[in-house]
């Protein structure tokens, strides 16, 4: 089965080497406008095939959306990434025109590939493909929550000096700074409520950690992190590739769920082979549904951008 990934720069290229290491698909397209540089990065993959024992073919192509042609799946990268200091929502501008221009591009020759839109920000990108492209809303997912989820249980390993295996959180809301809410109440060690554990103090600060998790690795690396949201989009990939129906937090069109309409916002989802197969209906505290709806209101103001620039 083919998958594409759109923008072969650190992020992109992670992503496509993590679905080959990890068997996912037979065939992995990169897409980039800047010249040879997709098809540089897929020679260099493809070089490392006998050494990791890989059988993926990964294609690099120019701005050849036919190379692109019949993916079940096709993850959009594109657009610029977030320079040390820069929130996410200063992309905004920018990488909407790109995402609108990608989205119609790779429609045009995968009718019926699932969507998973990575570009920032990530909440009102995947709202503005959600619109532009009148797709059914479970085709399009947006990248945040299963990233932001598993920092949340690096952080947590950290504080509970434990193996981050043994570990379950999740983070709901949107994927910025200020609008995400790790769900501190539910995370567990060993299925045992993290709150045994360690004290509130400590718990409070893997929160705060967390919410900066991406604007940390920014400030470290000069430029937005790869590894952890290359991963989170692979891992992705597999559950619609293999129709493996794990329950991810994604960016998903809410229809009056969680309390909220017209929005693609971060919510615990079920992804399988038809893209998001349905919304896991957590019982939320009367705090964190407070959380959830101030994310909500923040996304939602980043949205009304996209009115204002057409
Ligand atoms: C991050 C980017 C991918 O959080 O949003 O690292």
């Amino acid at each position: 089965m083919k998958v594409s990934v759109i923008g072969a720069g650190n992020v992109g290229a992670t992503c496509a080497e993590y679905i080959a290491l990890n068997h996912i698909a037979s065939e992995v397209v990169i897409l980039d406008i800047k010249e040879n540089y997709a098809e540089g990065k897929a020679l260099d993959l493809m070089q490392t095939a006998t050494l990791n024992g890989f059988n993926t073919r990964i294609v690099g192509s120019t701005n050849d959306y036919s190379k692109t042609a019949n993916s079940k799946a096709v993850v959009i990268t594109s657009g610029i990434p977030r320079k040390p200091g820069m929130t996410r929502e200063e992309l905004i501008g920018i990488n909407a025109g790109i995402v609108k221009t990608v989205t119609d591009n790779v429609l045009k020759h995968s009718p019926d590939a699932i969507i998973i839109v990575v570009s920032n920000p990530m909440d009102t990108m995947t709202y503005l493909a959600l619109k532009e492209s009148k797709l059914p809303k479970n085709r399009i997912i947006g990248m945040g929550g299963i990233l932001d989820s598993a920092r949340f249980k690096y952080y947590l390993s950290m504080a509970l000096n434990a193996p981050a295996s043994d570990i379950n959180g999740v983070v709901i809301g949107g994927h910025g700074d200020t609008t995400m809410i790790p769900l501190t109440r539910l995370a567990t060690n060993t299925g045992v409520p993290v709150s045994q554990f360690i004290d509130a103090q400590t718990l409070k600060k893997v929160a705060a950690d967390t919410m900066v998790g991406g604007a940390t690795l920014t400030g470290m690396l000069g430029t937005s992190a790869w590894y952890a949201p290359g991963a989170a989009v692979a891992a992705l990939v597999n559950s619609i590739i293999n129709d493996q129906k794990k329950s991810f937090p994604c960016c998903v069109y809410l229809d009056g769920e969680y309390g909220q309409k017209d929005i693609c916002l971060g919510v615990p989802v079920v992804v399988g082979k038809n893209g998001w197969e349905s919304i896991v209906d957590y019982k939320l505290s009367a705090e964190e549904q407070a959380a959830f709806n101030k994310s909500a209101d923040a996304v939602r103001s980043m949205n009304s951008v996209l009115n204002e620039m057409k």
